[in-house]
């Protein structure tokens, strides 16, 4: 079989590029664009990050109390005055405890820290500089790989792989339409 994260990159690759397309959209150099892509991970993030530990995110993840990132971005947030709307709804499938289910949630959300590095450079350096602490998380510590590594330790058959990606997509589409939704308040703090 091929490697989990292979099969979740090749998986997911339509929703990351959908996803990347929507957010690329608009660089984060405008603030109101870089407070919806902060709105997006907040509808997001927080509860699946909590939803992942009642799940056993730590069997899987020895470091996962390094890699949580739900403070740093409501540090952010709360900087920012942006209140989230709500929580979206996000489906990891049948069986969310599986260890499948978890590996595959956590892909997406692992995985989005190399975007936000990409992102990170379009923010302007100015004389008020946008608060950072969720996109600049984790900065010289080796979590991606550490992360890919511990994947492919994962003994996964046909089927559980199918249900890794199936999760990892139920995230991309909660994401997708977190971001839809984050433009709404956005426009009416910025307008206010
Ligand atoms: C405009 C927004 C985004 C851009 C420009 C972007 C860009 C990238 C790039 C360049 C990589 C590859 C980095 C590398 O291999 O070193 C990557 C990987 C990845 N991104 Fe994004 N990304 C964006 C948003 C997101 C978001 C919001 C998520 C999740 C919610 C996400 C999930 C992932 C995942 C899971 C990978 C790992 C793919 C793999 O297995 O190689 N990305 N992204």
């Amino acid at each position: 079989m091929d490697e989990l994260r292979s099969i979740l990159r090749t998986g997911t690759a339509r929703e990351h590029a959908r996803l990347d397309g929507a957010i690329g959209a608009g660089p984060l150099d405008r603030p109101e664009h870089y407070r919806r892509f902060l709105a997006m991970h907040g509808s997001v993030l927080p509860t699946l990050e909590r939803r992942l530990e009642a799940a056993g995110i730590g069997a899987l993840l020895p470091d996962w109390h390094e890699r949580r990132r739900r403070m740093a971005l409501a540090a952010d947030l709360a900087a920012l005055g942006i209140s989230v709307i709500g929580d979206e709804a996000v489906d990891l499938g049948p069986d969310e405890t599986s260890p499948a289910a978890i590996a595959g949630a956590a892909y997406v959300l692992e995985g989005s820290r190399l975007g936000g590095r990409v992102l990170r450079k379009t923010l302007p350096d100015d004389d008020r500089p946008a608060p950072t602490a969720f996109l600049d998380h984790g900065i010289g510590k080796p979590l991606w790989p550490t992360f890919v590594d511990r994947l492919a330790t994962l003994d996964l058959d046909d089927a559980a792989a199918d249900r890794a990606v199936l999760a990892a997509r139920g995230v991309f589409a909660a994401y997708e339409r977190a971001f839809q939704r984050a433009a709404r308040p956005v426009a009416a703090f910025a307008g206010a």
